[in-house]
């Protein structure tokens, strides 16, 4: 069984984290997508809520499972039994630092190999950036986040951390 980790830190998911995770699905057995802590970044959305919009994003997709997790990546993979881990591309950029990390994880367990995705050019202006800022400023989200994320955000009664 093929078994692949997509991490980020999905603040919030996107309509480009969809495409990847919909791609992983089709390549993998099972895809477990999980929302994880960046060091470098200080979220909009708590990890639970982050893990809720997340899980309401792949709810229809029958092997992606949507998880949340705050230690290394490399310990969940192998927790799980993955030896792929997922990633999405979207410049040169993101190419670089996905480079560097997929060494890291390589070296931290060598079983651990990473895919990168590059994104649909249709695709590739979406960002959670842009996703925080459309929040923000209360713009329609349709055209950056998954409708059944949309939704769960509507339930909530502020723009991001309760
Ligand atoms: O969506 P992001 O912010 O690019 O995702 C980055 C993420 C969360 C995948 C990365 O920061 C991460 O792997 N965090 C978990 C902690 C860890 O294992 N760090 C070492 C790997 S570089």
């Amino acid at each position: 069984m093929k078994i692949a980790v997509y991490p980020g830190s999905f603040d919030p998911v996107t309509l480009g984290h969809m495409d990847v995770i919909e791609r992983a699905a089709a390549l993998f057995d099972r895809v477990y997508v999980c929302a994880m802590a960046n060091g470098g970044k200080n979220p909009m959305f708590t990890a639970e809520q982050r893990f809720e919009l997340l899980r309401a994003a792949v709810g229809k997709l029958d092997n992606v499972t949507a998880e949340s997790w705050t230690g290394l990546l490399a310990d969940y993979a192998r927790e799980k039994g993955a030896r792929w881990l997922v990633k999405g591309v979207r410049s040169a950029t993101d190419f670089d630092a996905e480079y560097g990390m997929a060494q890291i994880n390589r070296g931290l367990d060598a079983q651990l190999d990473t895919v990168l995705i590059p994104a649909r050019p249709e695709l590739l202006h979406v960002s959670s950036t842009m996703a925080r800022e459309m929040i923000k400023y209360r713009q329609p989200l349709a055209l950056c986040m998954p409708e059944a994320a949309i939704r769960v955000m509507k339930g909530w009664d502020t723009d991001g951390k309760s």
